[in-house]
């Protein structure tokens, strides 16, 4: 993708890539921002370079009505530190990973209005839409989540959403780390050991490929195979 090339630099393979941590928890030493931290270790083992947003302390206003909020000139007018996390992070970022606590079942609001103000920027009353929506592809994406309920099926339908919402972007999806906790000690506890899951995929995270394959994918019977890259590490779920 025209952007991946833009943004990488030297030797591709071994040039160190951007994660950006999206923390969007209402605490900012919350169970989902220790997992955050935990990941962005991974980041640093593998040689890569991490950044953590705590997105309660920069994006304070409400996506609006774009019609009202914009100026003549097409360029969103809400004063807080949306447009430069936007910008100057997300956009630059090989890796995003969302990090939340679920709230009523879903993602947290910090996080989804986050994400529904990505719309200013590529709707065509932006002047830089086309650049802007390029480089917004063509990233790898993880999900963090802190839940108190332990159950399965109430995790799946955000999973599922933030799946979605890859595929639009045109985002690898490559995995996601969950604690059940509460107390915001309660990750240290946790016998899953989350944040040791969180740490691992920070590690993997540009050596895992998720496949996807088709009625006529090419493809052999067996897996695991020399060291095809490929194959080296399959999407993380913990
Ligand atoms: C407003 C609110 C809604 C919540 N809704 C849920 C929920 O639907 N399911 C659940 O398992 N936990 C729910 N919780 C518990 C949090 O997910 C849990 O405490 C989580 O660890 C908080 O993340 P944090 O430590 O990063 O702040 C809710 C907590 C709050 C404050």
């Amino acid at each position: 993708m025209a952007q991946n090339a833009e943004r990488s630099t030297g030797d591709a393979a071994s040039a160190p890539k951007k994660v950006l941590c999206l923390s969007a928890s209402a605490r900012p030493d919350g169970n989902a921002r220790q997992m955050a931290e935990a990941l962005l270790e991974g980041v640093a083992q593998a040689g890569h370079e991490g950044e953590l947003v705590h997105l309660a302390d920069h994006v304070t206003r409400l996506f609006g009505n774009c019609r009202e909020c914009r100026n003549a000139e097409g360029f969103c007018t809400l004063d807080d530190g949306y447009e430069n996390i936007l910008l100057n992070k997300y956009v630059k970022a090989d890796a995003v990973v969302y990090v939340s606590p679920i709230y009523w079942y879903g993602i947290s609001g910090h996080l989804k209005n986050f994400l529904d103000r990505f719309y200013c920027y590529m709707s065509g009353g932006y002047p830089h839409k086309d650049a802007f929506i390029q480089g917004m592809m063509g990233k790898k994406a993880a999900l963090l989540l802190s839940a108190e309920e332990n159950s399965f099926s109430k995790r799946t339908p955000i999973v599922q959403h933030m799946i979605q919402l890859c595929e639009y972007m045109e985002h690898e999806f490559v995995g996601i780390a969950v604690t059940t906790a509460n107390s915001h000690k309660d990750v240290r506890s946790d016998p899953n050991k989350p944040l040791d899951s969180a740490r691992e995929l920070g590690r993997l995270l540009f050596d895992i490929h998720e496949t996807d394959y088709r009625l006529d994918t090419d493809r052999g019977p067996i897996i695991w195979q020399g060291d095809d890259s490929a194959y080296k590490h399959p999407a993380y779920w913990r």
